[in-house]
């Protein structure tokens, strides 16, 4: 028998070796991007399928209103900026509330600044007096919200900052700091933070931890790999985001207050895990000034276009000192909310679209055997074109309402008839039940006898390394190609069609140059190898009533012989700040 003594040295010594070989593989794992490391997989799959989250930028920033990095903006002491805690009282906080809008927002999880840069803890914390218990309200704000989301279902997240205005060890200083930097010791920061975190998933359970703030190095990759260690033995089913650290990325990308223009993708071709944070209008914290709010219709395109690539959406609320939820964020939150109530099944667990590029102005997504189509704007002869697909088609209908649509295939292409009703000016949805996984045959339109080809923005294939910068509006009814100016004086847009009969054609641009320096920009039409050079007309800046953008204009004829074709347009050179406003170029049939 052990006496007991041997037996905790043995049990010492065994968990030393198995924290030696746990770090190990970590720093390997940390290595390859955390890939299959703690189950990754198991961990990520519930947030692959959620899409849609509420962030939450609360402090005692809110109190002045000039969003969460007014300290810094207006230079603040820290000494003087901590005066905020004894103002903060938030009497009209209904957490109940705020957690019944987030669920009837059709968010599926929330995230919560438990500290954002300004240092102040909103929760009740055992490591810093700077926190929510020593202010008037003295109330655990996260903590009571972490419940009242748990209890409807919602999943919790926390945010957390790692570079810290407040604590007198964080470095660097800001500039205007007049605190000197001699005395801090970083170490002790570095204490803090991991003291604070590993309390964060002690106390709350969190189902994310979001980091931000880690631009300034505070830890490097040793550190990094003992931090996530810590967080996976207490809840090996974390996952949390890529600002941990400047090492080892974390397990899902947050490109911010951006869409990425193709989704995010791995060296090696295969999907990332990403989430699109973003306000919804100006600052994340509260600013009572703020005028600009995107539209709900905005909001409900960017959360489709945001599945349509893979990725989730986190739409920021900036809660005011009071503790309310304004009413314009609480109006969108609440016309997602009606949308995804008739729509969400195009949403929640769905996959990217499989088209690369789809011929009316709208998006897609997909799951099992369905293909969703999100139309934003009707087109003119209501027939909704689906580039063609190798399988099936079950059957076609209208998500809200459940509605049957005919369908034929022509063209190289599904033509759905859609009704002859609007149905929802934000985006409505048509579904394609299939025999098996969606599969996208190469999709080239096809046009028949004297049909005129029209070919636009959506359909262009956008041949440029810049091509985030290009992007497709809509005004009113028209969707035109903006942005297209000296940055990308490269870009090509390009078709490839086919015909069904030799046939002479009329070439017809719409486009104009537009903006502050005017001037005919030289341009050039190319079908296969014939170039044909032209001039882009200057037209004033384009306004509602300004038609004349939309005459296109004549720039020659060709003939084609039946079969495949290509089509491109491209700018000669762009001056300084020249701009292209583009619309279509349609090859009409000659009448001779
Ligand atoms: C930035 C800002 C910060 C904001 C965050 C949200 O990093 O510094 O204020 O909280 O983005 O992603």
């Amino acid at each position: 028998m052990m006496n007991p003594q041997r037996i905790l040295l043995s049990s010492l010594l065994l968990s030393f070796l198995l924290s030696v070989l746990a770090a190990d593989s970590i720093i390997a794992a940390d290595r390859s991007g955390l890939d299959n490391y703690y189950k990754y997989e198991e961990r990520i799959e519930w947030f692959k399928d959620v899409k849609f989250g509420i962030f939450i930028h609360w402090g005692l920033y809110s109190q002045v209103g000039y969003t969460e990095w007014c300290q810094n903006h207006f230079e603040m002491q820290a000494e003087e900026y901590s005066n905020l805690m004894s103002t903060f009282n938030p009497v009209d906080y209904k957490p109940d509330e705020w957690a019944e809008l987030f669920k009837n927002s059709g968010a599926k999880y929330v995230v919560m600044t438990s500290k954002h840069h300004e240092g102040f803890s909103m929760y009740d914390t055992e490591f810093s007096n700077y926190n929510i218990m020593n202010s008037p309200y003295s109330k655990d704000v996260l903590g009571i919200l972490n419940g009242e989301c748990t209890k409807r279902g919602l999943k919790f997240g926390i945010y957390y900052s790692i570079m810290d205005w407040h604590h007198e060890d964080y470095l660097p200083r800001r500039y205007f700091d007049e605190r000197s930097a001699a005395s801090a010791d970083s170490g002790e920061y570095k204490a803090f933070f991991k003291n604070q975190v590993g309390e964060l998933l002690d106390k709350y359970n969190p189902a994310i931890m979001w980091f931000d703030g880690e631009w300034e190095n505070t830890h490097d990759s040793l550190e990094t790999v003992e931090l996530v260690d810590m967080m996976f033995r207490k809840n090996p089913s974390l996952i949390f985001n890529n600002r941990l650290s400047r090492h080892g990325y974390g397990d899902f990308k947050t490109p911010e207050n951006e869409v990425p223009p193709t989704g995010l993708f791995k060296d090696d071709g295969t999907p990332e895990v990403w989430e699109t944070c973003s306000t919804m209008g100006e600052g994340w914290g509260y600013d009572p000034f703020a005028n600009y709010f995107y539209s709900s219709r905005d909001l409900i395109r960017m959360l489709i276009d945001v599945c349509s690539k893979g990725g989730n959406l986190l739409l920021n609320v900036g809660p005011t000192p009071q503790g309310e939820i304004r009413s314009e964020h609480r109006k969108r939150m609440e016309d997602i909310g009606k949308w995804l109530d008739k729509n969400g099944e195009s949403i929640f667990g769905s996959r990217p679209s499989v088209f690369e590029r789809l011929p009316f102005y709208g998006k897609s997504t997909t799951k099992g055997n369905i293909v969703f189509l999100h139309v934003f704007m009707p087109p003119k002869d209501n027939i909704l074109r689906i580039p063609l697909l190798e399988n099936e088609i079950i059957s076609a209908s209208l998500l809200e309402g459940n509605t049957e649509l005919d369908y034929v295939i022509k063209n190289n292409q599904i033509q759905v008839q859609l009704p002859n009703i609007s149905i929802d000016e934000n985006a409505f949805v048509v579904k394609l039940e299939l025999d098996g996984k969606p599969s996208v045959i190469t999709y080239t339109p096809r046009f028949g006898k004297k049909e005129t080809m029209i070919f636009d923005g959506t359909a262009a294939e956008i041949i440029s390394p810049q091509r985030h910068t290009i992007e497709n509006i809509q005004y009113y009814d028209k969707i035109l190609i903006k942005n297209w100016n000296e940055d990308n004086s490269d870009v090509q847009l390009k078709w490839d069609f086919e015909i069904e009969y030799d046939g002479r054609y009329e070439i017809m641009v719409h486009c104009a140059s537009e903006k502050k320096l005017r001037g005919e920009i030289d341009a050039i039409v190319a079908i296969d190898t014939s170039k044909i050079k032209f001039i882009i007309i200057e037209k004033p800046r384009w306004t509602a009533t300004n038609k004349l953008l939309y005459e296109p204009y004549n720039i020659g004829e060709i003939f084609m012989k039946s079969g495949k074709h290509s089509l491109y347009i491209q700018a000669d050179t762009l001056r300084k700040k020249q701009s292209i406003v583009f619309k279509d170029v349609q090859l009409i049939p000659a009448r001779h």
